[in-house]
């Protein structure tokens, strides 16, 4: 060290001391923004040497330290309230005063929100892509099961008959809006608060949009106050990831309560057993993915609730609301990979699912939709199946078509076979066929959910291909930066 950054180190140590100190700072926590942080410093760096504000000679040491610091790595660090600190006093001790230079028109506040937004972004495009590997596998498992009949429910009563397609892809449907609601928070992650300064600007001639460049963000915060204090991005990304988590809970729990029908059976890699009782396989991958949802509905919370009342510009409490989102996006991320995995290599039993979907009656509805079309009123038609079923309810095989025609003589006061054909009825009583009749744009007919497959994999296609512009634009930036950043030292 230097007597002058000596100097410096002792004008920081002004409130030195006591148990405050390690409360107030986020140095170790900021391991997660280091590298953030050290591309926009040289981003900066870089600026204010393009602007003149610094001289060459001064921005090429400040950068060349940069890349011992990067080097030295996080652990290295000199103790600090955080890592922007840190980083400045690591670039002080190298070089003395001349480091501090790099301080030049910002603060910590722009700092901490450009390196939170640069972070994030690479963190959301990994978390928008688990989202897109968890439809694929579930439309690539649907394809496979266009024809395999199982139950549908209604408060976990059996309902009406469905595919193991249809099912899957109901869930791929409701993903594919959280893919959107994801990619719509990166989009708007993505603006650099860089150049607010503390939150009122800077005197300095600086160029923003060249550092929102060098750094990859699509533009600029158009208000500097908005930009050093907004952290609404935090609320979006945490809001999108608990609904897409809570959308991974209900998948997860279908799965376990059909694993335990004997429905299905998870591979032994998604499994658990128990350490006491050998027989058992326990789904614990699925309650685990189930668990998160409650992780990532906190982080949220977690974050509205510190940034509630928050008065203009910038207050530390700040410093507490982005760790939600880290951890949110880690857990979701996995638990959306571990799903997506769980899907692929689970084992349906066709035989089992259809014997089961036609439990309950499950056709009632189809057997009054089939009257309905023959011009019986469909509340009178439901009326008569409710009959039937109600006779039925003892009768080991179910409801029958005598059971019906019996029905018709009490409710309509003729034979049901003055309006229907005693076959048809026979093909609206079996699950597959009654399936099969459902092919309404959307219904769970092997002809309606393939054209759903298809439509789904175009979606699935486009938002691969956004992520990966995305990627690109990111890398290419980071190109740029690190040849403008040899280019001086
Ligand atoms: N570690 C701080 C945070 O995460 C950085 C900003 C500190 N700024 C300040 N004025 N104290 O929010």
């Amino acid at each position: 060290m230097t007597d002058e950054g000596a100097e410096t180190v002792v004008r920081r140590d002004r409130f030195s001391g006591g148990p405050a100190r390690g409360f107030m700072s986020s140095l170790a926590a900021d391991e997660r923004i280091f590298a953030a942080d050290l591309a926009v410093d040289r981003a900066h760096v870089l600026m204010l040497a393009e602007q003149e504000i610094i001289d060459d000679d001064e921005a090429a040491e400040i950068l060349g330290a940069l890349d011992a610091v990067e080097t030295a790595g996080h652990g290295a660090l000199p103790d600090g309230e955080d890592v922007h600190e840190a980083i400045e006093s690591a670039v002080i001790d190298r070089i003395g005063p001349v480091g501090g230079k790099m301080h030049t028109a910002r603060s910590r506040n722009d700092e901490v929100a450009a390196c939170l937004r640069y972070q994030l972004r690479e963190d959301l495009l990994s978390a928008i892509e688990a989202t897109i590997a968890l439809r694929e596998s579930l439309l690539e498992t649907a394809a496979e099961h266009l024809d395999t009949t199982m139950p549908g429910y209604t408060h976990l009563q059996p309902a009406q008959p469905i595919t193991v397609a249809h099912f899957l892809c109901s869930y791929e449907a409701t993903i594919a809006r959280d893919t959107a609601r994801l990619r719509d928070a990166y989009d708007r992650t993505n603006q650099s608060p860089l150049g607010a300064a503390a939150f009122a600007g800077t005197p300095f001639d600086i160029d923003r949009e060249r550092t929102a460049e060098l750094l990859g963000f699509d533009g600029v915060m158009r208000n500097s106050m908005d930009a050093a204090a907004a952290r609404d991005f935090l609320a979006e990304v945490t809001a999108a990831l608990a609904a897409h988590a809570t959308t991974l809970s209900g998948l997860a729990e279908d799965l376990i309560v059909y694993s335990n029908k004997g429905f299905l059976e998870l591979s032994d890699a998604y499994s658990s057993t128990s350490s006491i009782m050998p027989q058992k396989k326990n789904p614990d991958t699925m309650e685990l993915t189930r668990g998160v949802a409650g992780d990532a509905i906190g982080s949220v919370t977690g974050v509205l609730s510190t940034l509630k009342g928050l008065p203009r510009a910038y207050n530390r409490d700040l410093q507490r609301a982005h760790g939600h989102a880290f951890e949110a996006i880690d857990v979701v991320t996995e638990a959306s990979a571990v799903a997506a995995g769980a899907v692929s290599t689970a084992n349906w039993d066709s035989e089992a699912l259809a014997a089961a979907a036609g439990e309950g009656f499950s056709t009632a509805t189809g057997i009054a939709d089939l009257l309905a079309m023959a011009g019986i009123p469909f509340r009178t038609a439901h009326e008569l199946v409710a009959h039937a079923a109600e006779a039925a309810e003892t009768q080991p095989e179910g409801v029958t078509a005598a059971n019906l025609d019996a029905a018709a003589e009490a409710v309509l006061g003729e034979s049901l076979f003055e309006h229907v054909t005693e076959a048809a009825i026979e093909e609206a009583l079996d699950p597959a066929a009654s399936v099969a009749s459902r092919d309404s744009v959307g219904g769970p007919a092997p002809t309606a959910v393939d054209a759903t497959i298809e439509a789904a994999t175009a979606d699935v296609d486009a938002h691969t291909a956004a992520v990966a512009d995305r990627r690109s634009a990111l890398e290419t930036a980071a190109d740029m930066l690190d040849t403008e950043v040899l280019d001086r030292v």
